[in-house]
């Protein structure tokens, strides 16, 4: 059995002052939620804050990024033994940082790795673009990052990575996939090629949410489908209310 995970991850936004209010006021409301994994990313130069207020809470804390290094001349960059004292996940991969910031598969892989072999759970993303979308290359694009992602890791490995299927013309956009859409997608070009890389076992472990405009009206038709198993959510995530509802609406979705 998948455990559910719906996670924040809360971009280029919030101040320390800012990203201790809205973690503290996710602990009060969020108190007591053990059938889903929860967690917030904030940025790095809040992470330190919102660990501590979250401390001994059910609300994980995740970073946005890092290099896969452990140190060196990278100037603005942030190592694994630098996030794991601070968090428990990493979003890897991101399609911001894919599109902005010159990340690729190769990258991709090697932060993967790195955050496995210092024991951080990666969240890692994948997704087309509305081109590829309209032009039927869904499956096969999508099919390539997680060959990418996944090259030379273990099934044991494996396992502990938790995957981000965020169309990227669903980000921020308003749109999303339709819930049988994603579901598919997720079924044949990421569960059908982990069992290609691995086996049906490790396929059938692995956690992937759905990202890309999760709201709390919406976060319950994707929650229930077979293949999803939470979401990786943005703006929703930025209040107390919003992110609180997705949470408790997919809680209820769930106990149906
Ligand atoms: P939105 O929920 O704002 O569409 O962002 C999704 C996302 O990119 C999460 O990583």
């Amino acid at each position: 059995m998948r455990k559910p995970f719906i996670a924040g991850n809360w971009k280029m936004n919030k101040t320390v002052a800012e990203g201790v209010a809205l973690a503290a006021g996710l602990r009060e409301t969020l108190t007591g939620v053990v059938d889903i994994e929860l967690a917030v990313c904030p940025t790095a130069t809040v992470l330190s804050a919102v660990r501590d207020v979250l401390d001994g809470s059910n609300i994980g804390v995740g970073a946005q990024n890092m290099h896969w290094k452990a140190s060196g001349a990278f100037t603005g960059e942030i190592s694994p033994p630098m996030v794991k004292e601070l968090a428990q996940y990493v979003i890897i991969g991101h399609s911001e940082r894919r599109q902005f910031f010159g990340e690729t598969d190769e990258t991709v892989n090697c932060k993967l790795e790195a955050a496995l072999t210092y024991g951080i759970t990666p969240i890692v993303c994948i997704g087309e673009s509305l081109e590829q979308n309209k032009a039927g290359e869904t499956v096969a694009f999508v099919g390539r990052q997680i060959r990418g992602a996944f090259a030379g890791v273990s099934a044991a490995d494996a396992v502990k990575v938790v995957l981000a299927y965020e169309p990227i013309w669903a980000i921020g956009s308003g749109l999303t996939a339709t819930p049988e859409d994603a579901d598919r997608i997720i079924r044949v070009a990421i569960r059908d090629v982990l069992v290609e890389l691995y086996d049906v076992a490790v396929a059938e472990a692995i956690r992937v949410q759905y990202g890309g405009s999760v709201n709390a009206e919406n976060m319950a038709t994707f929650i229930v489908m077979p293949n999803i198993d939470g979401a990786l959510v943005g703006g929703a995530s930025l209040k107390v209310d919003s992110f609180t509802a997705i949470v408790k609406n997919a809680l209820a979705a769930l106990r149906v």
